[in-house]
């Protein structure tokens, strides 16, 4: 059983409406037809159409920053599964710890926004991550796993098939400071055995857990031959085609390691 990675990029609320099929093109030009890694970016709303144009018949998938959980209606600012279907998303990011700390997403919308993916046919990326004073207090497991339960509740074992987990430490987000290999794997590996308890061994061994929070192409490679880590989740880095290339190339090359 081999978990094949995943590499997505999350341009948060970055380039313009020249800019992002620019840069989703010069993506497709560097990793566009590569087979061994899973692929998505996810640009701001305004330029998924156009970003999408760019990666059609490539190899990397659209995805959405966020989704809201209802069908449509009177919702001001919102975006439902539907329109993110119409321009072709696959993949939706959901309870990023921008969203949780600064919007103030809470665990339940969280979950609701999971489930509508699921329920619709979009895959939920659902990240979870301990603050720095959380880390600092001892309570990393203990938050992570709190947000796992609440963010996986009400998902069935069929669909968590669909579900990736990106595991984003918020002290290592944006900062320039990497969790180490082994914090990070410890992190994971105790997220798969919450997953094993949730719903069982065979099931835990299928989801991808990406790692993100300052993945750069110099440290892609030690974190990606961790056991437990499935691939990145990835912010700065994500908004230089270099950089993202040379991060994927670490994933083919941690892949073919045959770790797992
Ligand atoms: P950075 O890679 O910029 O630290 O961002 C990580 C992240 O939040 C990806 O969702």
């Amino acid at each position: 059983m081999t978990r094949k990675p995943f590499i997505a990029g999350n341009w948060k609320m970055n380039t313009s409406l020249e800019e992002a099929p620019a840069l989703a093109g010069a993506m497709v030009e560097k990793v566009g037809s590569v087979e061994g890694v899973d692929l998505a970016v996810c640009p701001p709303f305004p330029y998924l159409a156009s970003v999408g144009k760019a990666l059609a018949g490539s190899k990397i998938a659209l995805g959405a920053q966020d989704i809201f959980y209802e069908n449509n209606g009177a919702y001001t600012g919102e975006i439902s599964a539907a329109m993110l279907k119409d321009v072709g998303c696959a993949y939706v990011i959901c309870g990023h710890s921008e969203r949780r700390h600064v919007i103030g997403e809470t665990d339940e919308m969280i979950n609701r926004k999971v489930l509508k993916c699921v329920g619709d046919g979009l895959k939920p990326i659902l990240c979870v991550g301990e603050l720095l004073t959380e880390r600092q207090a001892d309570e990393t497991i203990e938050v992570v796993s709190r947000q796992i339960h609440l963010g996986l509740e009400g998902v069935s074992s069929a669909d968590l098939t669909d579900v990736t987990i990106a595991y984003e430490p918020v002290w290592a987000i944006g900062t320039g400071v990497t969790a180490t290999p082994d914090q990070a794997q410890e992190v994971h590996a105790m997220i798969r055995r919450l997953l094993g308890e949730i719903y069982d061994d065979a099931t835990a061994r299928n989801v991808r857990i990406q790692y993100g929070g300052s993945v750069k192409p110099d440290n892609a490679g030690e974190l990606l031959t961790q056991p437990d880590i499935d691939g990145a989740l990835i912010g700065g880095a994500s908004l230089k085609a270099d950089d993202f290339a040379k991060i994927i190339s670490a994933a083919n090359n941690a892949n073919n390691a045959n770790k797992r």
